[in-house]
């Protein structure tokens, strides 16, 4: 086990870590499930900022800050719509994962929350999502990490069930 994973059911806007992920769109403009929940509680400076960066290609991060979110950052990561699996979504899944490690040693992050991007509206398949989730997280934390904390914050218990289960498949084998 390594306990630098935590996985919970929760609310990402509550967490108390360094950054927040937060599951955009290309805009960053804002939007429904954890999007919207993120620009509720962080507050309308929030967009002020995300509407000055330009937008966000998919697979990719952006940094802003929390305001009014417990976490001092937000990194907005855009994940793939689903498309039955041949157009690259994996990659593009994965990769929105490595932005963002890579912006959290930037940023000098210690703690990051991660929602389960892409699963809600962009509909990609919960526990191949899990896996590629936890696969990245792996790969960060065997490079000596500065990551001391990473939260998997599960919106609901049968998110959080396909996590704990895809957990012991990649760090228990
Ligand atoms: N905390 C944690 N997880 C949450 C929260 C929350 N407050 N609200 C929703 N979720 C979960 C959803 O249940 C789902 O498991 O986040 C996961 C991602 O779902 P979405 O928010 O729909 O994100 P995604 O599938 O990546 O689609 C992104 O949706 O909201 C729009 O602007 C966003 O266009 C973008 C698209």
């Amino acid at each position: 086990m390594d306990n630098r994973i935590k996985i919970i059911q929760g609310d990402i806007t509550r967490q108390e870590v360094d950054a927040v992920v937060n599951a955009a769109n290309t805009s960053l403009l804002g939007g429904g499930g954890v999007d919207g929940a993120i620009h509720r509680a962080a507050g309308p400076e929030l967009l002020e900022e995300t509407s000055q960066i330009g937008g966000c290609p998919t697979g990719e991060s952006r940094s802003s800050r929390g305001y009014r979110l417990p976490a001092k950052w937000v990194i907005h990561t855009v994940g793939p719509v689903w498309l039955g699996g041949e157009r690259n979504e994996d990659n593009l899944l994965a990769s929105c994962y490595q932005t963002c490690f890579r912006l959290a040693r930037e940023l000098g992050v210690r703690s990051i929350a991660f929602p389960a991007i892409s699963t809600g509206v962009y509909r990609f398949p919960l526990q191949r999502s899990a896996k590629i989730a936890l696969l990245e997280t792996k790969k960060e934390l065997e490079k000596e990490s500065p990551l001391e904390k990473i939260v998997f914050v599960c919106f609901s218990d049968v998110v959080l069930k396909t996590y704990q289960d895809s957990y012991g498949e990649i760090f228990r084998p």
